[in-house]
Order: structure tokens, then C-alpha cells, then sequence
């Protein structure tokens, strides 16, 4: 079931990401920055969202295929790009049933993973449907931040958060998982993949104005963590 955040209110969800603080000037700017060149490449776009990514990868000429847990989300990329792009709902805790083998040169998950408690199927499922030589990219919460929220105080302990953002202007609550760095990275060995890249992203030289308080903090504190794994074979 899709939280509130993105179903109930994923018109305001997506009005609010195309150009706040945390989403347009720190995440997106931070993943881009990672990923190779996109024209001609085949890209799974998982927990896609309103379509911000899916945006930039079709004005980059690149086929994307775009799936979330929200009708809510899927119908909004499906009213914005129409034929450009496959979109349907999928619930990433369970894997990627639907998609082929080898069938993708990119997999980008933004901001997704810290939604789904055991990553084991989908991280599996990355790299079968990955081309050999492909990446699959995630970004999530590092692990740093949401450590100060845990409720029993044990790093390293699996736990379930549950908090109110006010991404949209007003509070909603929100719930997901915090983990350690040993279970992230455990979860992508397993899958049979390494990491090829990481970045614990930058803030893009426009928050500078728009808002130099979150500016300079982010410049002095991680917020967000980019990984990009590979598979060994
Ligand atoms: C923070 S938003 C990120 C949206 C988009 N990736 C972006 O960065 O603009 C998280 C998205 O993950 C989706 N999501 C949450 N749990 C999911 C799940 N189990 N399977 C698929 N999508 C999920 C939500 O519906 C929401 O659209």
C-alpha cells in the first residue's frame, strides 16, 4: 500500500519537488551528477515517482521504463509523457516480476529503498535484469541522519521510523526504515553485486541564494547517500 506522502497527496509531491531545497537542489543534482551518459540507454526507473528523473532521462534520449507502489504517481508520469514512456505500479518488495533479463544498460531507485524492509528481492532482481556492464544506482537516507532518530538507540538494529515531514507545506506522516551501513552493503554483496561508486552528495550552487542556512549545513553535513553497484559477472 503507498503512504499518504504519495497517494493522497501526490499532486502537492509533485509540485514541492520540482524546486525545493532537498529533492531539486541536493538529491536529484547529487544522482545526475553520478550517472554516465544517457543517450540511447535503456533505464528502469524504480519508485519513480511524479517523474522528475523520468523527465531528464527522455530530454537526454534515452528509453525509460517507470514504475512506483502509487497509482497515484504512475497515472501523473503517464498524463506527462503518454506513449513516451512505460509506466506501471509495482510494489518493489517484492522484486522485479515483471521485467525481463538483462534487459537494462541503467537501474536509478531514488529515494525508495528505505521504504521496503528485506532489499534481498529487488537487489537480486537489479542485477538479472541489468545488461552485463550495466549500473544500478540508489540514493537513500544516510544512515548518519537517521540514526538520530532511532527509537531504541542501537545502530545496528533494523528499525521502523515513523515521522511527520513537511515536505508539501503542512505535516504528513511517514514511515520507513533505518539500517546500518553493514546490512546495506551486506544486502548488495549478497546480491551478487559491488559498488562501483558512492557519494554522499553536494548541494547545487543555487541553494546559496534560495537558502543559505540549508547550504551551508549541507555542505558540512551528509543528508542523502548515492551508491552505484555493478555485478561481478
Ligand atoms: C521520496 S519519493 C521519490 C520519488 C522519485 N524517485 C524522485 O526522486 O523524485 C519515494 C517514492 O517511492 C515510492 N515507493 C515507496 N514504497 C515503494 C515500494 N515498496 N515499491 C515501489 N515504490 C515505492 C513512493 O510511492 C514514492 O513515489
Amino acid at each position: 500500500m503507498s503512504a499518504p506522502m504519495y497517494s493522497q497527496y501526490a499532486n502537492e509531491y509533485a509540485q514541492a519537488i520540482t524546486n525545493n531545497v532537498y529533492n531539486a537542489l541536493l538529491e536529484r543534482p547529487s544522482m545526475l551528477a553520478m550517472l554516465p551518459e544517457l543517450q540511447g540507454k535503456s533505464i528502469l526507473d524504480l519508485g519513480c515517482g511524479p517523474g522528475a528523473y523520468v523527465e531528464h532521462f527522455l530530454s537526454q534520449g534515452a528509453r525509460v521504463t517507470a514504475s512506483d507502489v502509487s497509482p497515484e504517481m504512475v497515472q501523473i508520469v503517464q498524463k506527462k509523457f503518454g506513449d513516451q514512456v512505460t509506466a506501471y505500479v509495482a510494489d518493489l518488495s517484492h522484486g522485479l516480476p515483471d521485467e525481463q533479463d538483462s534487459s537494462y544498460d541503467l537501474i536509478v531507485c531514488p529515494l525508495t529503498i528505505h521504504y521496503i524492509e528485506d532489499l534481498s528481492p529487488l537487489f537480486n532482481d537489479a542485477r538479472r535484469v541489468l545488461n552485463g556492464g550495466g549500473s544500478f544506482f540508489f540514493s537513500t537516507h544516510h544512515p548518519i541522519v537517521d540514526f538520530e532518530v532511532s527509537p531504541s538507540g542501537n545502530y545496528f538494529s533494523r528499525e521502523l521510523i515513523i515521522e511527520e515531514w513537511d515536505t508539501i507545506g503542512h505535516p504528513v506522516q511517514v514511515q520507513f526504515y533505518r539500517r546500518s551501513l553493514t546490512e546495506l552493503f551486506n544486502a548488495i554483496a549478497n546480491a551478487g553485486l559491488y559498488v562501483a561508486a558512492l557519494s554522499e552528495g553536494c548541494p547545487a550552487e543555487a541553494m546559496k541564494d534560495i537558502s543559505p542556512e540549508s547550504y551551508n549545513h549541507l555542505l558540512n553535513n551528509p543528508n542523502f547517500l548515492f551508491v552505484e553497484c555493478k555485478s561481478f559477472t
